[in-house]
């Protein structure tokens, strides 16, 4: 059997080595950081991803507290909760778990939090500062895709980016970053005609769609680099959008769901949880 291991970009090991940086950064500087996460409602994908911010918070010495609201929460409560967050003085960071309800308008509740303490990156504020190329609070899964390639030595520079994702959450801040880093972008979503032809010209593919294992090496160029950041469960089982075993040997280099890009996204939630204190000072 071929081993193909070596295409595997590992997420693990530069989530381990950012987060004892991380952890080393507060220990020396005694810092007092306090992380408050929204939840409303009881989603199970939702607590699992909770879940794993809190051990990250625990791991990284960051006092972490989850509010878990009703699901019938009015955005007046929900808002009140946040105005009473964002002047605490040892609240260093808000962040409310997505996905919301649909009596709650998710860029009132995003806008409502005081920018410097938007971990998420994804207040107007830190949204036109990422556009305007200005150091802000950026979205912790788009900052984690660059990483990776850059922690591999992937260059970036006059690369073809195509990003089959054009949420707020991801896909844009993704085109912003990657502009930023000289590559070409093009940005697919559910209305892209031709999506495989488009796909398959990638230097670079990121797929975010929560399709599982729709990206068959029918998608993708010889020798791609292709980053899954869908999150799925299929019989049970979390799941990518890219079907690893079909595009394995085609690609040149592959993330895995699990032990992917998420790894980095709860990683960079704690970085900006540290730069939100550093703004605040
Ligand atoms: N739900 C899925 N991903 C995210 C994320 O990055 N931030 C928030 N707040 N909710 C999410």
């Amino acid at each position: 059997m071929v081993d193909y291991s070596h295409k595997i970009l590992n997420c693990k090991e530069y989530r381990d080595r950012k987060e004892v940086g991380i952890a080393n950064v507060i220990l020396e500087n005694s810092l007092k950081l306090k992380l408050v996460i929204i939840q409303l409602g009881d989603d199970p994908s939702s607590n699992s991803y909770i879940g794993n911010k809190l051990k990250a918070c625990e791991r990284c010495k960051i006092e972490a507290e989850l509010i878990k609201l009703d699901i019938n929460t009015t955005q007046e409560e929900l808002l009140k909760i946040i105005n009473r967050l964002n002047e605490s003085e040892n609240v260093t960071g808000i962040l409310v778990q997505f996905p919301l309800p649909a009596h709650i308008d998710a860029k009132v509740i995003n806008d409502s939090i005081v920018y410097t303490k938007d971990v998420d990156g994804f207040s107007i504020i830190n949204k036109g500062k990422l556009y305007s190329n200005e150091d802000c609070l950026v979205p912790c899964t788009a900052q984690g895709v660059i990483d990776i390639l850059k922690y591999n030595d992937i260059e970036i520079s006059g690369k073809k980016v195509v990003i089959i994702n054009r949420s707020d959450l991801v896909g844009k801040p993704l085109m912003h970053l990657f502009l930023q880093n000289n590559a070409t972008v093009t940005v697919c979503h559910s209305y892209t005609k031709n999506l495989q032809e488009i796909s398959s010209t990638a230097d670079i593919l990121v797929v975010g769609i929560g399709n599982p294992n729709f990206i068959t090496k029918d998608y993708i160029k010889q020798d791609a680099i292709v980053l899954d950041i869908g999150i799925s469960f299929l019989d049970n089982k979390i799941c990518g959008d890219v079907d690893f075993f079909d595009c394995i040997e085609k690609c040149s280099r592959i993330t895995t769901v699990p032990g992917g890009v998420g790894l980095l996204t709860v990683t960079n939630l704690l970085t900006n949880v540290v730069k939100a204190f550093s703004m605040k000072n």
